[in-house]
């Protein structure tokens, strides 16, 4: 995508940010007070959760599905990347429930398929902080781990630990590619997969290795999903601004999409106070099964042979800017 011509330059948009105070952007602005800030993190937390669910089991099902149709890909194989794995678990902080990460749940939906012969799989987990990545390991279901005459076959799910942006391309790619030659893929099919991001904030997403996975042939059909949180990431930079970060200096989130090269965006709903969405790259013919996005709340927001599409831009605006820019912005028209 290069014409990113209804989302303004991060520098104009950015020095409005500048004018705006850090709680105007709060979702607790209108909070009760002594309601602690990590109740926010938690209802954000099962939020994402519910929403992500939902997403992946329509994503996976359509990848499955089309994995067995399409002349050009692996046949019934399908690869998953998740960039931001975490511990896989977590207590929810209200009441102590249990929450399932996108690890869990991806690896339950996987197998899920595989329990019914349908799909084989290479999942691919990458966490930062080495004890987080540990803690996933042990709560990873198990592993699948399979021994013939006392040869042990690779586990299908593999936990990387280091920086999602140099593993992406390097031992995560290595490893994926060693997985095809293991299931005997020849180097000709464009296996299906998908590319999960969950930043915490806009830098924890690698940003950089998508835009290079987009453009390489073995990767090109893997679709890229990315949650953003809009008020998080409107917070942070109004607060690096509040201490003295030049506006100049910061992307928005237009800017950081921009270099990766997919043939169509699609946008979820906005959701909860913190506005939290889901942007999904695609290049597959995964996208003609619109009724099924739109089940989600899917809505285009570009196509590259038709530009931006006008119901999808006003949502990634509403994400984009604070509300207060938005007033400003239809003043000034
Ligand atoms: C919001 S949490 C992910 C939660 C997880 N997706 C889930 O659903 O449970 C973000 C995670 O990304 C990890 N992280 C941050 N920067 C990273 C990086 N550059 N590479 C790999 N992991 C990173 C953090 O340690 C944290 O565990």
């Amino acid at each position: 995508m290069n014409d990113l011509i209804l989302i303004e330059s991060a520098s104009a948009r950015n020095k409005k940010l500048a004018n705006i105070s850090q709680d105007q952007v709060s979702p607790q602005a209108d909070r009760p007070s002594g309601v602690p800030r990590h109740v926010g993190q938690s209802e954000n937390t099962r939020l994402k959760q519910e929403n992500f669910r939902s997403v992946i089991e329509t994503l996976l099902t359509i990848a499955i599905g089309a994995s067995r149709r399409n002349s050009w890909t692996a046949k019934n194989y399908v690869e998953v990347i998740d960039c931001n794995a975490g511990t896989g678990k977590y207590k929810d902080k209200l009441d102590g429930s249990q929450l399932i990460g996108s690890p869990i749940l991806l690896k339950e939906r996987l197998d899920t398929s595989v329990a019914k012969k349908t799909v084989q799989y290479s999942l691919a987990l990458i966490e930062k902080d080495s004890k987080q990545a540990q803690e996933l390991k042990a709560n990873l279901p198990q592993q699948g781990q399979l021994s013939f005459f006392g040869i042990t076959k690779p586990t299908k799910a593999e936990v990387f630990i280091g920086n999602n942006n140099q593993l992406l391309t390097g031992e995560v790619k290595s490893w994926l590619l060693t997985r095809r030659r293991e299931l005997n893929i020849s180097p000709n099919l464009e296996p299906i997969g998908l590319i999960y991001s969950d930043p915490n904030g806009l830098i924890d997403c690698p940003w950089e290795s998508l835009a290079k996975m987009s453009k390489d042939k073995a990767f090109k059909r893997h679709d890229i999903l990315i949650y953003v949180n809009a008020v998080a990431i409107k917070r942070t930079n109004c607060s690096k601004i509040a201490t003295g970060t030049d506006p100049d200096s910061l992307l928005n989130l237009g800017d950081y999409f921009d270099a990766i090269d997919k043939n169509h965006w699609l946008i979820s709903e906005l959701k909860g106070d913190w506005q939290q969405f889901f942007l999904l790259g695609m290049n597959t013919a995964l996208v003609s099964e619109s009724n099924l996005f739109a089940s989600i709340g899917f809505i285009p927001l570009y196509d590259k042979g038709k530009g931006f599409d006008a119901n999808g831009s006003n949502r990634f605006q509403q994400a984009n800017y604070t509300q207060k820019e938005l007033k400003q912005q239809n003043q000034e028209f």
